[in-house]
């Protein structure tokens, strides 16, 4: 099988993007949103399979072992649009379950309008900034899909410049948590609240969605979503997507809080820091770098 070849950063719109998630802008942008339609928002590495494999439990898991699918393949990716799979909006066009879960990465400002005037409901993830970029880094060495990565200090420096896919990290988290000053279909949630008490932030999204699963049955999911189970589990652990290369570093990497001090230096750390002040100071937005 042929892998397509890493694509280049290019402005679109005002936000770093590259080709496999724009050569299919207008059939993106007229996407036909459902009410019953439930969005999964995110900056790349915030969170995104955790949040769509624990919905898929809440509404199908019940489904029989046989009919299993890769997560990725029964939460289609809005956007993607890349020769080895099918268009993200073709899946979602053929998808027979309701309701859909749909992935998207878009920032807030180039969502299809049709989401909004259907009024679906929206879970959008965000994580620390410190523990995304690291995150990213390590996805984008392994996914073919991705610009070059660089070396982790350059990496950094892009990721404070905001010239990564899909934008800077700093607009996309604030976008959206305006938005959700106004819009009362969006939970917002943070990978550090999951992280510290996965039961709790279930609740909150049973709440949001509507549903009142068992205890039993919410013991279930919470179980199926750790961190351990969950990489072991070939439908959660993207094993069979052929675009990433497990040896240079698995999607189930880490998973926790706090793996950024692995990273930064104390200098690169401070550095951050000062830079992280000045561009999210008018925000009420607080986040956690350790739990
Ligand atoms: S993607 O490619 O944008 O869809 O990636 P995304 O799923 O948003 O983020 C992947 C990171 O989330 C971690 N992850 C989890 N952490 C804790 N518990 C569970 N269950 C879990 N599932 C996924 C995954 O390990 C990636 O983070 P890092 O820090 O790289 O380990």
């Amino acid at each position: 099988m042929e892998l397509p070849p890493r694509p280049k950063l290019f402005d679109f719109h005002g936000v770093s993007m590259t080709n496999y998630f724009t050569d299919n802008w207008d059939n993106v942008q007229n996407f036909q949103a459902r009410p019953d339609d439930i969005l999964i928002a995110t900056y790349p590495k915030a969170g995104t399979t955790w949040v769509s494999y624990i919905l898929d439990l809440l509404y199908f898991g019940q489904t029989a072992p046989e009919r299993q699918r890769p997560i990725f393949e029964k939460v289609p990716f809005l956007e993607l649009f890349i020769s080895l799979y099918p268009p993200g909006v073709e899946v979602l066009d053929n998808l027979t379950t309701s309701p859909r879960l749909i992935k998207t990465h878009l920032p807030v400002q180039l969502l299809p309008k049709s989401f909004w005037e259907q009024n679906c409901r929206i879970v959008y993830v965000a994580r620390n900034a410190k523990d995304n970029a690291v995150s990213y880094f390590h996805f984008d060495r392994m996914n073919q899909a991705e610009p070059e990565p660089g070396d982790w200090n350059n990496y950094l420096q892009r990721f404070m410049d905001g010239k990564m896919v899909f934008g800077s990290w700093y607009d996309h988290v604030k976008g959206w948590w305006e938005k959700k000053q106004t819009h009362s279909k969006i939970l917002y949630l943070f990978y550090e609240d999951m992280f510290e008490d996965t039961g709790r932030e279930l609740d909150r999204l049973c709440s949001f969605l509507g549903l009142s699963p068992s205890a039993e049955e919410k013991e279930r999911v919470r179980g199926g979503v750790q961190f351990d189970t969950m990489k072991k589990n070939s439908m959660a652990n993207y094993s069979t997507d052929p675009i990433m290369d497990f040896k240079i570093s698995p999607f189930m990497r880490k998973g926790k809080v706090g793996d950024w001090k692995n990273h930064f230096t104390v200098a690169q750390s401070e550095q951050f820091d000062e830079d992280y002040k000045k561009k999210m100071e008018i925000t009420q937005l607080r986040f956690r770098t350790t739990i």
